[in-house]
């Protein structure tokens, strides 16, 4: 695939760990990847008439890694992240995350790293802190501050989605596969994927987008969507989907 929007550029600042919480077992995302797959669709609803700011929703958002690099380096088009997974525990650390596209809580992550620091005089707090600092001056260029709602849910199941969320222009969602992360609540991967593109239909826009991150193997259709791009990059398949009404 070759890459139409996102620089091949150094994303360190965004670096699972360095500012952006992590927790033990949790997975990240090639940063790279995740802009080129929100300016894709970006470009695409805007081809289609919809206008930013948009809103995007991750339904098995895990620690909310993509989401908050999508926050960081787009967040300037977006007006609100919803973001849901079926792990509390992974929805405290997507909370956590995403409070990081908020000047408040930027600054209590800087405050800590600050005393980390002053305790402990590594470089690698430094160079925390100078990644923190450019990332403020990333959430400075925005008008104001992300509207964050995160909640647990299992999306094979949530069928009262509406009740939490609604008008999404956008969602972009990396499924659970390989052997980290599994489906849990669904045993068959594609009746899981079934459900999810089921159960999200009903909180969409007739011209939103639906952009599933899967494994080469997985076919991600359902009935109610057309499929408007699909392409691979390394041992991930994307698959742009939009609903049909
Ligand atoms: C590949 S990870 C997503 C990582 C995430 N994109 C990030 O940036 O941190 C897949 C996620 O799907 C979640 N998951 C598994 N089964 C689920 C279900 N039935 N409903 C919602 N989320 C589920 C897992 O808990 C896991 O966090």
């Amino acid at each position: 695939m070759k890459y139409k929007f996102a620089d091949n550029r150094n994303y360190q600042d965004l670096s699972s760990g360095r500012v952006l919480y992590n927790l033990p077992g949790t997975t990240a995302f090639p940063v790279r990847l995740a802009s080129e797959i929100y300016q894709r669709c970006a470009a695409l609803l805007l081809a289609g008439g919809t206008d930013p700011p948009y809103s995007l929703y991750d339904p098995c958002c895990g620690g909310a890694y993509l989401l908050t690099c999508i926050g960081f380096l787009h967040g300037r088009e977006i007006s609100r992240i919803y973001a849901s997974d079926i792990d509390e525990n992974l929805v405290s650390l997507a909370e956590r995350n995403l409070s990081l596209l908020t000047r408040e809580g930027l600054k209590k992550r800087m405050e800590q790293i600050e005393a980390m620091y002053a305790q402990y005089g590594k470089e690698s707090h430094l160079e925390a802190l100078q990644s923190a600092l450019r990332l403020k001056d990333m959430l400075d260029r925005m008008d104001g501050d992300i509207d964050i709602r995160c909640f647990t849910a299992d999306i094979t199941k949530a069928r009262d989605l509406a009740g939490f969320v609604n008008h999404v222009n956008l969602v972009i969602t990396d499924l659970p596969y390989g052997n980290i992360v599994s489906w849990s609540g669904e045993v068959d991967e594609k009746q899981a994927v079934r459900r999810l593109l089921e159960n999200i239909l009903p909180v969409l826009l007739p011209c939103s987008l639906v952009s599933v991150v899967s494994n080469k193997r997985m076919k991600v259709t359902y009935q109610g969507y057309r499929r408007i791009e699909l392409f691979t990059v390394g041992k991930r398949q994307i698959t742009i989907l939009q609903p049909v009404f």
